[in-house]
């Protein structure tokens, strides 16, 4: 039985700039490494601002910390006039292993489409990042259309045209329960990542989907990351606010202790 190893990862949204981000990666490094974190058994990631990236490249890369990171969006293009835009060959060179794509707040404050969601998709893994694709629905999608619904049509979109084996990591985030305080329950989560999994079965293939690790995001703290990982649809978090607290992600990370 092929097991997955469960992410965590934190979205620090357009927080921490790159001072602040080398004392907190120092900071999170030396608590995981207190706690004899066991890598892995638990990944953890962070997604900085593009502008820490460096700063974050040097200080794991000199320290060889086990810690992943990426950028939070990324270009649909490879180069070009696209001002402001930033493309996966470069965060590929400062060695990003992931790269968020189509995260909620992109979706509804950038207008990104799910077919824009789907190049960039694309163009991650044209640059060998991993793309961690963020789905989920609204208050008002859930009570038109149910929890699963909207989702699963975000996914098969994102999906569409990869190869049977790409790699790739879903996050599941119900928009109402992001920064609301309001988490999803477990039960809700493995529902809907149980469904994405089905997508992930039909769009590529029977061993994507079992290799493919899915998320829950959404209001996640270090006081109910246990309920959610113990479901089998559920393989770790994409964790916004608590992500910001040395002490709280680190707990979130060791949620088996
Ligand atoms: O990408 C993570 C995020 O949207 C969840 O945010 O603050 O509810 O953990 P938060």
């Amino acid at each position: 039985v092929l097991k997955r190893t469960p992410l965590i990862a934190g979205n620090w949204k357009m927080n921490l700039d790159h001072l602040q981000s080398i004392a907190f990666v120092q900071k999170l490094a030396w608590s995981l490494e207190d706690a004899k974190h066991d890598f892995d058994s638990v990944e953890v990631a962070i997604f900085p601002p593009f502008t820490d990236l460096r700063s974050v490249q040097t200080l794991v890369a000199a320290d060889k910390l086990s810690l992943a990171y990426g950028g939070q969006d990324v270009s649909a293009h490879d180069s070009g006039a696209y001002t402001g835009e930033i493309s996966g060959q470069f965060l590929a060179q400062l060695d990003a292993k992931y790269v968020l794509i189509g995260h909620s707040e992109r979706r509804t404050m950038h207008g990104e489409s799910d077919e824009i969601v789907a190049a960039k998709v694309n163009a991650a893994i044209k640059h060998g990042l991993v793309p961690v694709i963020c789905v989920g629905e609204t208050a008002e999608d859930l009570e038109k259309h149910g929890q699963s619904a909207v989702p699963v049509a975000q996914l098969k979109v994102a999906l569409e045209g990869l190869k049977a084996d790409a790699d790739v990591v879903v996050a599941y985030e119900p928009v109402w329960a992001i920064g609301s305080g309001q988490a999803a329950t477990p039960e809700q989560a493995e529902t809907v990542g149980a469904a994405l999994r089905a997508v992930v079965a039909e769009s590529l293939s029977a061993d994507a989907a079992a290799a493919t690790r899915i998320l829950y995001g959404g209001s996640v703290k270090s006081g109910n990351i246990a309920g959610f990982m113990r479901e089998p649809n559920v393989d770790g978090a994409l964790v916004g606010g608590a992500s910001l607290d040395i002490a709280e992600f680190a707990a979130i990370v060791r949620y088996q202790k």
